[in-house]
């Protein structure tokens, strides 16, 4: 449904409402988070840099002195959904007006930064805009928002990261022993069909230094896993510690070293980035998980090429070889995009060919959807809607039982779980196999933190269920302190 582009504020709706000064003490924020992990980051990241101005966070978004949308712009469905919540937040708004209370909205994440100005034209109750590489900036932008609306979705020379304020040990326990970390951001590659280096710029990687001291804070909190964030993680190449440039793989490297770090995760990667040393990472470093996300896109050569990867289809199937050569028991899932302009049924049927010969243990698929300002969008011969569906049926078809298939190939394993929070029922608790699988198991809270020996007696379509097997007893290092 579209929004009421024409809305205005009620008549009642006067300045002084709307900008009392902030007032200090207990204001509340709800950021409710859209699309990638990244962005799931980024929302922790500005609730942190508001805290110390006195915003604690609330899951009640009625409840909130300050709601922020942290959009996602990679699909045209993700970029409406952002008008018709804002339709629904300026409601909210005037509801709380109504009784006296004053509510600012933000927009963040790459919707801002792709739409910018066009938001505020769109739907007036929004008060500031804010692009994925200012948000470091939301204090001072929220005194401004008491004057009139305020808008940034500049490229600041100054690095976002070195202004954001750090959780307090406690928030990092409330978040959980998992955690995401980013070290790169951007990407150079312009797929022709993605918006990403639009939105959220050049490749740029952070120094290893800063990644490190960050993950010092996690573990030393209790994180015990840390997912390595970047729109083109594998392409990491930062300052290290010792002044050298360093890949992925020194990162990593360097990151198991750090006490209490169980495991290592890294996503999204790109085929043409997967570096020896990283390859041989996934041999060497225990604690780096073998599971890689790895999207290959489309099994078509022609595809691939319209679409900009710069690999064949068997470069890549090449490159899974040699991946598990390295990690024999490594799992692998993917993105696939059915539809881009041009795809034939023979290039379809490729598609569905790779997919069979690599047997992903996860799949992500999705129609293609035209984005402006990237070239697929200026390609003649676009897929229609119903051929897109077909397909992408099809596609689910060979996948689905793939990833079955791999979970119900664990049960009579023992594997190890890190587990995370209490589970489904009292007297649960879940964690998360090593392939990113979640796991029930009956067990006591106080293990939450802790990776165990859990033998799986049965897998449901998509958890695992299993026996804590106290007689090996815990092997994860420890406590949480
Ligand atoms: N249409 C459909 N899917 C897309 N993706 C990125 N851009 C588009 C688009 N325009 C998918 C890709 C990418 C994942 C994050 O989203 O598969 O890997
Ligand atoms: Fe988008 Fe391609 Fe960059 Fe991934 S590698 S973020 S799909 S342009």
């Amino acid at each position: 449904m579209k929004p009421d582009l024409h809305s205005r504020r009620p008549e009642n709706s006067s300045l002084a409402t709307r900008t009392a000064p902030l007032r200090t003490g207990a204001k509340k924020i709800f950021v409710k988070s859209y699309g990638c992990q990244m962005n799931a980051y980024d929302a922790a990241r500005m609730a942190d840099v508001l805290a110390p101005e006195g915003y604690a966070e609330t899951a009640d978004i009625e409840d909130a002195d300050l709601i922020v949308l942290n959009t996602c712009h990679i699909r045209e469905k993700a970029a409406d959904k952002v008008f018709s919540e804002l339709g629904k937040v300026r409601m909210l708004k005037e509801a709380r007006e109504a009784v006296g209370l004053a509510t600012t909205i933000a927009v963040a994440g790459c919707v801002a930064q792709a739409e910018g100005g066009e938001i505020l034209r769109r739907q007036k109750a929004v008060d500031l805009v804010v692009g994925p590489q200012s948000y470091h900036r939301l204090p001072e932008m929220l005194r401004q928002a008491a004057f009139g609306p305020v808008i940034d979705t500049d490229f600041p020379v100054e690095d976002k990261f070195d202004h954001l304020a750090q959780p307090s040990d406690e928030k990092i326990r409330q978040r959980g022993v998992t955690a995401f970390l980013t070290v790169q951001e951007g990407c150079d590659k312009f797929c022709a069909f993605c918006v990403v280096p639009y939105t959220r710029g050049a490749e740029n990687s952070r120094p290893a230094r800063k990644v490190v001291a960050e993950a010092k804070r996690l573990a030393g909190a209790g994180v015990r896993e840390i997912t390595l964030l970047g729109q083109n993680v594998n392409a990491y190449h930062g300052e290290g510690e010792n002044g050298d440039d360093w890949s992925l793989a020194d990162l990593l490297a360097r990151l198991a070293k750090v006490e209490g770090m169980a495991r290592l995760r890294y996503m999204t990667s790109h085929p043409n980035d997967m570096r020896d040393d990283l390859i041989r990472a996934h041999a060497e470093l225990p604690a780096l998980m073998p599971f890689l996300h790895l999207p290959v896109q489309s099994g078509s050569d022609r595809i691939l090429d319209a679409m900009n990867r710069r690999h064949s289809a068997a470069d890549y199937l090449r490159l899974v070889e040699r991946i598990r050569r390295a990690r024999p028991d490594i799992a692998l899932s993917s993105d696939f995009i059915v539809g881009f302009p041009g795809e034939t049924e023979r290039d379809f049927a490729a598609t569905l060919e790779l997919a069979r010969e690599v047997n992903f243990a996860s799949t992500f698929f999705f129609k293609y959807s035209s984005r402006p300002g990237t070239p697929g969008a200026n390609l003649s011969d676009q897929v229609a809607e119903e051929v897109k569906s077909e397909r992408l049926a099809r596609l689910q078809d060979v996948v689905e039982p793939q990833r079955r298939a791999f979970n119900a190939a664990l049960v009579g394993k023992t594997i190890e779980v890190l587990f995370e929070k209490p589970g489904r029922h009292p007297g649960q608790i879940a964690g998360k196999s090593p392939w990113l699988q979640p796991v029930q198991v009956d067990g006591p809270e106080n293990w939450i933190g802790r990776v165990a020996a859990v033998e799986i007696v049965e897998c449901s379509s998509n958890s695992l269920f299993g026996r804590l097997r106290n007689n090996l007893g815990p092997s994860g290092e420890g406590n949480r302190p």
